[in-house]
């Protein structure tokens, strides 16, 4: 894998193992008030970016676009700020729900680059 695909699973695999962790955490403690966190690491972070890595080592021409770099940033970045910071609202901090609201925003504005990047080149092949 090379580049931006690389990137991506890297992250992937990085974001695996903190949501097993947070899963193991959760079932030793039993206590599963931080689930949505384990979730969405595991299938926004973990499962999402591998699917996003295999994308971009498949098709060449997607990850030569230099918009794919802002794609793994703003997912990356996104991904990460909105873990941790619907860990703190979970625990007890509603005052930090809108840098959750806005990362999820920018999640998705992620997922409509994507597409954009995407669908031309689905298109092609
Ligand atoms: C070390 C491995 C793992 C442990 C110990 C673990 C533990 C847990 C625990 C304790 C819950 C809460 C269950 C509940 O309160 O109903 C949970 C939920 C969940 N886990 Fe994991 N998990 C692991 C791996 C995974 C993996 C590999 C994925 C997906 C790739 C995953 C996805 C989920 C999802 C989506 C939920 C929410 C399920 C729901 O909505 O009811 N987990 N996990
Ligand atoms: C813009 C980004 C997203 C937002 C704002 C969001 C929001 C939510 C909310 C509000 C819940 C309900 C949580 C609860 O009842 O406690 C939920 C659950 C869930 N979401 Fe998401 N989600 C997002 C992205 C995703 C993505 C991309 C995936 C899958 C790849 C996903 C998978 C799930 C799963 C499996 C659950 C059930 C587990 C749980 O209740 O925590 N979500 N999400």
């Amino acid at each position: 894998m090379q580049g931006v695909a690389r990137n991506f699973f890297i992250l992937g695999i990085v974001m695996a193992i903190a949501g097993m962790m947070l899963g193991l955490s959760m079932a030793m403690s039993h206590n599963h008030v931080q689930m949505p966190v384990h979730a969405h690491i595991m299938v926004a972070g973990w499962l999402m970016s591998a699917v996003f890595g295999f994308f971009y080592h498949l098709f060449p021409a997607a990850r030569q676009n230099r918009l794919a770099t802002v794609h793994f940033w703003i997912h990356a970045v996104s991904i990460i700020v909105l873990v941790i910071s619907l860990y703190f609202v979970l625990a007890g901090n509603p005052g930090v729900e809108p840098v959750t609201a806005i990362s999820s925003i920018v999640f998705f504005l992620g997922m409509l680059l994507f597409a954009w990047i995407a669908i031309p080149v689905i298109n092609k092949s």
